[in-house]
């Protein structure tokens, strides 16, 4: 399954021990910390997944998905045409390309019970980040802030080496300077 072995991968690459598919005190999803420059080079999302939802699939399934009922009835292969679909269809709001996989991929941490976090915006030397309200944003060589229940933004931009959202005891990684979202590392 995606998650448990994205979990195994990750935590390969932190030389963790133990990975053997039973429930751990301690997750660790992503590929390991890239440099600052690349992270100058990745382009925010121009529709943030979180407060898209919020203002376009909430008013029937809840705040940040609270009335889903986990896991989805539909199969995770047809997961992307359902939400294609709903979000033509009900929400009144079609997405497509990165928008769209990164809403996709928030619906899969919603499913898997892990935090989800996004790069929406860069003003100036900070970037500006929407993370699942329970979650944190860890930041190594820059200082996150949260500055709403789901903005964040990281100050020192230039010096950070890597980027994870954290919860509870699930820690996902930012795949710096492959995508703008978490959850795209296994796909
Ligand atoms: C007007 C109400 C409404 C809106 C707005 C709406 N949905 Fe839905 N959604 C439903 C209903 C009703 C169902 C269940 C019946 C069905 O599958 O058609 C559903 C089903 C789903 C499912 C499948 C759930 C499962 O268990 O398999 C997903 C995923 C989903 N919606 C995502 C979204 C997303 C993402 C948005 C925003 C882009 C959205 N929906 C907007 C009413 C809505």
């Amino acid at each position: 399954m995606w998650a448990t072995r994205a979990a195994c991968v990750g935590a390969l690459a932190l030389g963790l021990a133990g990975c053997d598919g039973n429930a751990r005190s301690e997750r660790e999803i992503g590929g390991p910390a890239s440099d600052a420059v690349e992270l100058a080079s990745i382009k925010p999302l121009d529709v943030g997944p979180i407060s898209y939802f919020e203002d376009s699939c909430a008013r029937c399934h809840g705040a940040f998905g609270d009335l889903y009922a986990l896991p989805f009835v539909t199969p995770d292969e047809e997961l992307p045409r359902v939400i294609e679909e709903m979000a033509a269809g009900p929400a009144q709001a079609p997405l497509d390309g990165a928008p769209l996989a990164a809403l996709i991929d928030y619906h899969r941490s919603m499913r898997d019970g892990l935090p989800f976090a996004a790069l929406v915006g860069r003003e100036g030397e900070h970037l500006v980040f929407e993370v699942t309200p329970d979650a944190a944003l860890e930041v190594d060589g820059g200082a996150a802030t949260r500055v709403g229940p789901y903005l964040w933004r990281v100050s020192n931009a230039s010096g950070v080496m890597s980027i994870r959202a954290r919860q509870g005891d699930a820690g996902v990684v930012l795949p710096l300077g492959e995508s703008p979202w978490t959850g795209r590392v296994s796909d």
